[in-house]
């Protein structure tokens, strides 16, 4: 049975049945992958032709473009077919641990926001822009992005208290210094992309910024010297935060710009009215040849892809977390 991956140009064979991504590492093809376990999708692969059949998602994942997907992890090759690989350039594998964390510090840094800050008893290695799933009892877990660096001495987390909410309740009103938490991870698509050269579009909605910081810091931290715009978009002043660390940043690095815009509008000159997803859609005619990472609730999301796609960034160069609304 042979296997054709896309865009190596390379055949190669496999035995009906074998599971997709031992075959691609039997053969040494370059292929992203961390959980292993059908949760994280950084070993999502496009069906071009042929016969392959994910055993977690039967019948293939369809997206809006009428592309076919699975996960190279939990698929097996039933026939010959043809493969395509994403980014085989941009490869990561970190491979998916459980550590156990210590609360270092947890703070609130607005009327709604927490930050939580984790000591590892070993580091937890992750691309910028990747995330956790947080164990701080059995019946409180969630999924939270680093907006730290792998290299940092603790792990920090933004957590948005939402009304009600079991576990951001949980977090805000009994996690204390000391406490024992379980992380497990690193999980997501959304990771810095270091091998290019064009502009980076950032786009944050609340503590969708949280990911976004450890994007622009790997970014810079690496060397890159693309220029890159941070939108940072917040419904009142009172929901700005960590725009000291932006700050930080852009004054030494001058390839970094940030741009604060407030919903409900603001007197503050060094603030923008409106909406985050049209200040980026007015300043903008062309975005041709940019990566995107846009990261924040789903609407906010949704509106910055469809801007993004529209001022011309490659659909496989939008890369984007939609945080769905969890207690
Ligand atoms: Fe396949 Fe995580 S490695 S989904």
């Amino acid at each position: 049975m042979k296997l054709h991956i896309q865009p190596l140009d390379r055949v190669i064979s496999a035995t009906p049945g074998a599971n997709l991504l031992a075959v691609l590492r039997e053969h040494d093809i370059p292929i992203s992958y961390s959980c292993t376990a059908g949760r994280c999708g950084t070993c999502r692969c496009k069906v071009i032709a042929g016969n392959v059949a994910d055993t977690v998602n039967p019948g293939h994942v369809i997206d809006a473009e009428g592309g076919q997907y699975v996960l190279a992890c939990t698929s097996i090759v039933t026939g010959d077919c043809t493969i395509e690989i994403p980014e085989p350039d941009e490869v990561i594998n970190h491979p998916a641990k459980i550590l156990k964390a210590t609360v270092s510090a947890v703070d609130r840094v607005t009327h709604d926001i927490v930050r939580l800050r984790l000591r590892t008893a070993k580091p937890l290695e992750y691309s910028p822009g990747q995330y956790a799933t947080l164990q701080f009892t059995p019946a409180h877990v969630r999924p939270y992005s680093m907006a730290g660096l792998p290299g940092d001495d603790e792990l920090e987390f933004h957590i948005r208290v939402v009304k009600d909410g079991l576990v951001s309740g949980y977090v805000d009103r009994e996690l204390k210094v000391g406490d024992t938490v379980r992380v497990s991870g690193p999980l997501g698509t959304s990771y810095l992309r270091t091998k290019h050269e064009g502009p980076m579009l950032c786009v944050a909605g609340g503590t969708g910024l949280a990911p976004v910081l450890s994007i622009v810091r790997g970014a810079l931290e690496s060397g890159m010297r693309n220029d890159i715009h941070v939108y940072f978009g917040v419904r009142s002043e009172r929901d700005i935060y960590c725009t000291d660390t932006l700050a930080g940043l852009a004054e030494r690095y001058a390839n970094l710009k940030v741009h604060v815009v407030v919903t409900e509008g603001s007197d503050d000159p060094a603030l923008r009215s409106g909406i985050v997803t049209e200040a980026v859609a007015a300043d903008w005619s062309s975005l041709a040849g940019w990566r995107a990472y846009l990261c924040g609730a789903p609407p906010m999301v949704d509106a910055a892809t469809l801007v993004a796609r529209e001022r011309g960034i490659d659909t496989n160069h939008i890369y984007a977390d939609a945080f769905y609304a969890k207690t």
